[in-house]
């Protein structure tokens, strides 16, 4: 059977080999949610950056850009990291560049694998069957908070792996605790999160709806992958 690994912060990405692997990257207080709100909105591309100047300067080849740093909009850039921006009508058929603290750091460290996907619980279902379909074995690369491990990426790698036991084997101890997590929380994953650090966070900026939406199951059937340096559908 294809292995599952859960890398529960970037900081440890440099332990797993990714070569041959489908790396699922998860952020889901914001960024791979907002990813998911986007294609499903109808954007045509987004480009991750890791840096604010690199974001900025592709205003100039006609990216709308999109910039968040601890939770918070950037100033000076068109849009934050809710996914309530992305639904915005003006945005149909743009190409995207963002830059995030944590999500966008996790896809740059991603790139020596096979096929990187964007996961959330927005698209839970539809990522797991492209996993499955893609029959590689498959690293969750959770995008925690500023190198730290979070709540909500490890709930979220907990569900994915409960949907893809039936031709997948954990095979080692963070997919097992995320697993767990996952098993002692699915019945009240909405309040479980609401107690985590980022959540409080996120609140204390009177950013509430977000982290409801982002719990979301199944609400957008589609799977965002990276192709070379841009993030299609
Ligand atoms: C991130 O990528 O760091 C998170 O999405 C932060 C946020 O948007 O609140």
């Amino acid at each position: 059977m294809k292995k599952i690994e859960v890398c529960l912060s970037p900081e440890l990405i440099h332990l797993f080999d990714l070569k041959g692997k489908t790396v699922v990257v998860v952020d889901i207080l914001r960024a791979t949610s907002c990813i998911t709100t986007a294609f499903a909105h109808q954007i045509i591309s987004m480009k991750p950056v890791a840096t604010l100047d690199e974001c900025k300067v592709l205003k100039n080849d006609g990216y709308v850009i999109a910039a968040e740093r601890g939770g918070q909009k950037v100033e000076g850039f068109d849009i934050g990291n809710s996914p309530f921006s992305y639904m915005d009508p003006s945005l149909l058929g743009k190409k995207v560049a963002v830059t995030t603290t944590n999500g966008t750091l996790a896809i740059t460290k991603s790139l020596t694998a096979n096929n990187i996907l964007i996961g959330s619980f927005l698209n839970i279902s539809a990522l797991a069957q492209r996993v499955h379909d893609l029959d590689q074995d498959v690293v969750i690369h959770c995008a925690g908070w500023q190198g730290s491990v979070n709540a909500e990426d490890t709930l979220f790698a907990g569900a994915l792996i409960n949907l893809l036991l039936a031709s997948f084997a954990i095979s080692t101890d963070d997919a097992t605790l995320a697993y767990s997590l996952y098993l002692q929380h699915k019945n009240n994953m909405l309040d479980f999160v609401l107690q985590a650090s980022h959540a409080k966070r996120l609140q204390a900026f009177g950013i509430n709806k977000d982290i409801e939406f982002c719990l979301k199951i199944d609400e957008y059937p589609i799977v965002p992958y990276l192709e070379g340096t841009d993030i299609i559908i």
